[in-house]
């Protein structure tokens, strides 16, 4: 007996890496879960062109060379050629260098610096100009224009904070201190900073810090008796993961800038929030980042469906234009730089570790990863109301 077309059922391999380990996990497990929900979904529908999608996950434990080390391991020894994963700059900067030797597509669902389009990525979390410049302008209209800076000490943070400070110098205000913590830092190495920080009393404390320590930051704001109605911490990364480890009363009044939150309207999220508590739990919480891991398989899934190939060339050629109804609004694969054109919102957290969203644009922001059609000034920022 012969099977002729026995190959054509075969599943679709993918990769999947987050580190659902170590430092990083409290915002990467959510991507991990995001990513697996998507997956199940788009299997119980029938899979792609009648194929399953599984997946083939590894744990780089929050250790940034790993990341790069199991890309290496995925395209060779797995075979695999598309790859979902990567939190901090510095992990998607380990598998770069992988994915454009042995031409890959990484998938890759978090805000970041910007200034960077490889062919061989697609970008589904925001650049600067989808967050940073509103969240600049918010900042200044509404506190001052006395920044502090606080990150940790890697590539995003750095590149953030250089962006920041240009937008900020050339709207009339100024840096009154930077420091730098290892992504490791606990809660006494943030002690002398918000020392500092009372001491220069900023108008507002602008943070890039990551992963567990962000839970240490504003735990160390909040014992040291500052006030986030008077002098909030403004952030990209904080979501309502950070919240819940770090407790919604620390969280409460502080600002983040994301293209989605948990509380947004619209059936779209809606669905996706039911579905997500259903699966993983009713105290889970979605976020940004749980939601570009989602709606990232699913543009993938559209340009497979029409593709029919992971070959790496048809496939991009195919996401690029995508688009796809994303819990956060209409999202689009932008074809000019490989990264999706995404809304832009400023929410401040409440009690209930949810954000309220105070501000948000009219619709996608397009991407502009090289801020080429800014100036620095935040009167170009997106079409934030
Ligand atoms: C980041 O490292 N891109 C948050």
């Amino acid at each position: 007996m012969s099977y002729p077309l026995q190959h054509t059922t075969a599943p679709w391999r993918i990769g999947v890496l987050f580190s659902r380990t170590g430092f990083m996990s409290v915002i990467e497990e959510t991507q991990y879960q995001g990513t697996l929900l998507a997956i199940e979904e788009i299997n119980a529908a029938g899979g792609i062109c009648g194929r399953e999608l599984v997946p083939v996950s590894y744990d780089p434990g929050s250790d940034s060379a790993a990341y790069g080390h199991y890309a290496k391991r995925l395209m060779i020894e797995d075979e695999v050629s598309t790859i979902f994963g990567c939190y901090t700059s510095s992990s998607r900067k380990a598998v770069l260098p992988v994915v454009e030797r042995l031409n890959g597509l990484l998938w890759y669902p978090t805000l970041y610096e910007g200034f960077e389009a490889s062919p061989n990525v697609i970008y589904t979390g925001a650049s600067p100009n989808q967050n940073s410049l509103a969240l600049c302008r918010h900042l200044m209209d509404n506190y001052g224009s006395r920044f502090y800076f606080v990150g940790s000490d890697y590539i995003y943070p750095r590149e953030s904070n250089r962006v920041m400070r240009e937008v900020l110098k050339a709207n009339g205000g100024s840096v009154v201190g930077e420091r730098y913590v290892s992504v490791h830092a606990r809660w006494q190495d943030f002690l002398p900073i918000v020392q500092d920080i009372r001491r220069l009393r900023p108008d507002v404390i602008f943070s890039t810090v990551v992963g567990e320590a962000t839970v240490f930051l504003y735990q160390a704001y909040a014992n040291v008796g500052l006030d986030p109605r008077k002098m909030p911490i403004a952030s990209l990364t904080t979501t309502e993961a950070e919240i819940a480890a770090m407790g919604f009363d620390v969280g409460e009044g502080h600002i983040t800038a994301a293209s989605y939150f948990q509380g947004i309207e619209g059936e779209a999220n809606g669905s996706f929030v039911r579905k997500f508590k259903k699966r993983f739990g009713e105290d889970a919480s979605t976020n940004m980042c749980v939601e570009a891991s989602y709606f990232q398989l699913h543009l993938f899934a559209k340009a497979l469906e029409q593709a029919n190939t992971l070959d790496t060339e048809v496939l991009r050629a195919m996401v690029l234009g995508t688009t796809f109804d994303a819990p956060q609004g209409t999202v689009t694969v932008n074809p000019n730089s490989g990264h999706a054109d995404l809304w832009t919102r400023i929410g401040r957290a409440n009690r209930q570790g949810q954000f309220d969203v105070i501000n948000q644009s009219r619709e996608a922001v397009h991407a502009d990863p090289f801020l080429i059609g800014y100036g620095r000034a935040t009167a170009q920022a997106g079409n934030v109301q």
